[in-house]
């Protein structure tokens, strides 16, 4: 059976991960391939609901749990939604955003720790793990710089720089993982992208 390759983007706010998403994309397509681009949270009606209760500003008072279930919750639906049939498909799937997010920002940001984590990983997704994980990586300072100019501030972007510092370092805690890449986005985009080109045609090989 054929069969697609789920592909994620990771990153801190402001890391360029749509301009990159958009270059995934396109060479996905040049490489011959159907594509769907998702994001999370979100990627599904449900988990565009969840998305929206997530980021508002309003739920000051939603505990770190609370976040990693409601997190979890729009993942399980996403996957079995739209992921797992668009790959059974021949599809592939780029993702902004996945479980690592969930260690990144519950685990590292929030101080649940990557055991939690993993345990709901392993009860929601089994075994389910994107092929290729591609983490950006970019100083916490520059980011919020950038995603300040971008939109305004939801309810993560509204958290200090020492939670955005847990987050980044446990981005580049797990990218040392087989599967993942870390790519210093502090360079410029020109540099960034060719590097992605060739993290991304050696899954055509
Ligand atoms: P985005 O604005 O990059 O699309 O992501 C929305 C926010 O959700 C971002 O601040 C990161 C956060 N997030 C988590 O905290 N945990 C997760 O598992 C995911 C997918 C996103």
């Amino acid at each position: 059976m054929t069969k697609g390759k789920f592909i994620t983007l990771e990153g801190v706010e402001g890391v360029g991960k749509s301009t990159n998403l958009e270059l995934i994309s396109a060479l996905v397509k040049s490489g011959g391939h159907d594509v769907l681009v998702t994001r999370e949270p979100g990627g599904t009606t449900l988990g565009e609901r969840v998305r929206e209760i997530l980021l508002d500003k309003d739920e000051h008072g939603m505990t770190p749990m609370a976040e990693l279930l409601l997190m979890f919750a729009a993942r399980a639906q996403h996957v079995e939604e739209v992921i797992r049939p668009a790959l059974a498909r021949g599809t592939w799937v780029v993702s902004d955003r996945f479980t690592d997010s969930s260690y990144a920002y519950q685990g590292g940001g929030r101080q649940l720790g990557s055991n939690t984590v993993a345990e709901l990983e392993h009860q929601v997704l089994g075994g389910f793990k994107p092929d290729l994980v591609v983490i950006l990586d970019l100083d916490v300072q520059a980011g919020l710089e950038r995603a300040s100019k971008v939109s305004e501030a939801d309810r993560f972007e509204s958290e200090e720089r020492a939670f955005f510092e847990r987050v980044r370092a446990a981005f580049i805690g797990r990218s040392t993982k087989a599967g993942y890449q870390l790519v210093d986005a502090g360079r410029p985009l020109a540099d960034v992208q060719a590097d992605i080109t060739i993290i991304i045609k050696k899954l055509f090989e």
